[in-house]
């Protein structure tokens, strides 16, 4: 009986340590992706910056991305609306290319990211 105790008071231990809740809520709360950015067109060797793309941005988000770069690898993706990103800012129409990142994808992309903005939600 004492062996029991002892071994419920333990676990009971193992889960709270284990389990903090932090990180879980603030997947919950807003869905992100993290972009970074490579100076070849690869998404090899070192990457020069980094930025977080967060599903609470409306409109139109422009990169402040300033160093040079040929690639872009988007990982940790939870979001649920797609991310349409264009090699321009502002997210022009009719000017430069745009390539879609689905929900759930992480890849590289060998392309500018000027800007990106929310779709399909
Ligand atoms: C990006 O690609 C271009 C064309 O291949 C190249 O000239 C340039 O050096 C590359 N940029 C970097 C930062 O490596």
């Amino acid at each position: 009986m004492q062996l029991t105790t002892l071994t419920l008071t333990s676990l009971l231990a193992a889960l709270a340590a284990a389990a903090p809740g932090t990180p879980v809520q603030e997947r919950q709360a807003t869905p992100t992706v993290y972009a970074r950015f490579y100076p070849d067109a690869g998404c090899h060797g070192d990457w020069v910056d980094d930025t977080v793309f967060a599903q609470s941005q409306t409109g139109c988000y422009n990169n402040g991305i300033t160093s040079p770069y040929n690639s872009t690898f988007f990982s940790g993706n939870t979001l649920t609306c797609t991310l349409r990103i264009y090699s321009l800012p502002n997210c022009p129409v009719n000017q430069g290319n745009y390539f879609d990142l689905q929900p759930g994808v992480d890849n590289c992309f060998a392309q500018k990211v000027g800007s990106a903005q929310f779709i399909n939600c």
